[in-house]
C-alpha cells in the first residue's frame, strides 16, 4: 500500500477541517466531558511525530519531566521493555514489503521493529508521549516506513483516515502497561516505588489521587470489585475514605501502607489489586479496549489477492481477555443460536476465521527469561 507522505499541509489541514470535531465528539463522550470544548489542535513536534494537542486544562500532577535530550526528541531514558510473544505474533501476522501493520500499542518498539525488519511499514501508536518519543528514536533508522502517532488506539481509525489510510494488513494490540512505566516511580503505578498517585498512561482526564481522595464509596466499591477482582474491597475501600478525611491521599507508599496496614503479607502484596483496579479505571482500560475491537476490524483488510488482515491482541489477565474471547468467538461462530429458534442459523456478522492454535501462552523458556510474560496470553483472527 502506497503511504502518503506525513505533514504534507494537504493531510494536516484536511485533518484540522475534518478529522477533529468527530474525534473529540467521541472522546468527550468516552471521558464524559461537556461536549462544547474547544477542538485541538494538531502538532508536530518533529516531521515525525503528530499529536493531537487536548484543549483542556493540564492536571495539577505533571507527568515525568523528560530529561534533557541533547539535540534529539528522544528522552534519554532506559526503557527496558522485553516484547512478549513476539515470535507468535511475527509468525501469526507475517509482515514483509506491501504490507502495512498498525501497532496500537507502540511501547517501547520492540514488536514494531520486528516488523519493520521484515520489510513491512508500520504505523506506531501510543498514548503515551515518553514511549512515542523514545520508540521514535529508537525506529527512526526505518525512514518513512514508520509513522509515529500520539494517540489512542480507540481512534485508530480517525487517525488513519486523516493520514489517506482506509486499510491495514495487521493489526497487534499488546495490551496493558510497559515495564518502562511500571518501573518509573514518578509515574505512580507502582506500590513498591514512592511516587505521585498519577497512573495515566497519557492525557487521561483523572489521576489516580483525584479518584481515591473524590469518589464516593460505593464508585471506589465497584471499581475494586470490577476492576481488581478484590474480595476485600469494601474493607479497602472504607479505610481509603477514614484516611482521607483527615489528610489528602496523594502519594503510592502513602496508598499502599493504607491498604497494607495489619494484613498479612502473602505471597501477593495487599495492595495489588486496587492498584491494577485504579490503573484501570483511570485510563479506561476496559471501556476503550470494548469499544475499540469493533473499529478496529472494520480498518482490517478483508480476504483478497493478497491475502487477508490479521488482529493479534496479547491480554495479561482475565478482565482484558475476556471482551478479546467474547468478540472472536462471536464475530467467527458460523452459526448463531436461541432458545426459542427452532435450530441454529447462519451468522450474518461472521467477519473473522480463528486460527486453529487462536490463543497462546508464552513458552515455559520465554517465562524463565522474562517472568512478565507468564500471564501473556496471544488471541489471533483472521479476516475472511
Ligand atoms: C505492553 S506496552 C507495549 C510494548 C511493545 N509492544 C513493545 O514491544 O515494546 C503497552 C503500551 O501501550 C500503550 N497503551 C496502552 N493503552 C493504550 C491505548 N488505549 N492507546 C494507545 N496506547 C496505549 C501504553 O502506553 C504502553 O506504552
Amino acid at each position: 500500500m502506497a503511504l502518503p507522505r506525513l505533514f504534507q499541509p494537504f493531510p494536516l489541514q484536511k485533518m484540522e477541517r475534518e478529522m477533529t470535531p468527530f474525534f473529540w465528539f467521541h472522546a468527550r463522550k468516552s471521558l464524559s466531558l461537556p461536549l462544547n470544548e474547544p477542538s485541538p489542535s494538531i502538532n508536530c513536534t518533529s516531521d515525525r511525530v503528530c499529536s493531537l494537542i487536548s484543549p483542556f486544562p493540564k492536571k495539577d500532577v505533571p507527568m515525568k519531566k523528560k530529561e534533557e535530550s541533547q539535540g534529539s526528541m528522544c528522552p534519554r531514558i532506559s526503557f527496558n521493555h522485553k516484547s512478549v510473544l513476539a515470535k507468535e505474533v511475527v509468525d501469526f501476522l507475517q509482515p514483509k514489503p506491501g504490507m502495512t501493520i498498525l501497532d496500537g500499542t507502540l511501547g517501547g518498539g520492540g514488536h514494531a521493529e520486528l516488523f519493520l525488519k521484515a520489510g513491512a511499514t508500520v504505523i506506531g501508536l501510543d498514548r503515551d508521549p515518553e514511549a512515542l518519543a523514545y520508540a521514535s528514536e529508537r525506529l527512526k533508522i526505518f525512514g518513512d516506513r514508520f509513522i509515529p502517532i500520539e494517540g489512542n488506539y480507540v481512534n485508530a481509525d480517525k487517525y488513519l483516515e486523516a493520514i489517506g489510510i482506509n486499510k491495514v494488513d495487521g493489526i497487534l494490540l499488546d495490551l496493558g502497561v510497559s515495564s518502562y512505566q511500571l518501573d518509573t516511580p514518578e509515574r505512580g503505578f507502582s506500590f513498591q516505588k514512592e511516587g505521585p498517585l498519577d497512573m495515566r498512561m497519557g492525557n487521561s482526564s483523572i489521576t489516580a489521587a483525584e479518584i481515591i481522595n473524590s469518589a464516593p464509596l460505593s464508585e471506589l466499591l465497584s471499581i475494586f470489585r470490577n476492576y481488581g477482582e478484590e474480595p476485600r474491597a469494601m474493607m479497602m475501600a472504607t479505610r481509603i475514605i477514614r484516611e482521607r478525611q483527615h489528610q489528602s491521599i496523594t502519594t503510592t507508599t502513602q496508598l499502599s501502607s493504607i491498604l497494607a496496614a495489619g494484613m498479612p503479607l502473602g505471597p501477593r502484596h495487599p495492595a495489588t489489586r486496587v492498584f491494577q483496579a485504579l490503573r484501570i479505571a483511570v485510563n479506561e482500560e476496559i471501556t476503550q479496549l470494548e469499544e475499540a475491537l469493533p473499529r478496529l476490524a472494520n480498518i482490517l483488510e478483508p480476504k483478497g489477492a493478497t491475502g487477508a488482515g490479521r488482529l493479534a491482541i496479547i491480554t495479561f489477565h482475565s478482565l482484558e481477555d475476556r471482551p478479546v474471547k467474547k468478540f472472536f468467538r462471536k464475530y467467527s461462530a458460523l452459526e448463531m443460536d436461541d432458545p426459542t429458534w427452532p435450530a441454529p442459523r447462519p451468522n450474518p456478522n461472521r467477519i473473522f476465521a480463528l486460527p486453529k492454535n487462536w490463543s497462546l501462552e508464552a513458552s515455559t523458556e520465554e517465562i524463565s527469561r522474562n517472568p512478565r510474560s507468564r500471564s501473556a496470553r496471544l488471541r489471533m483472527a483472521e479476516h475472511i
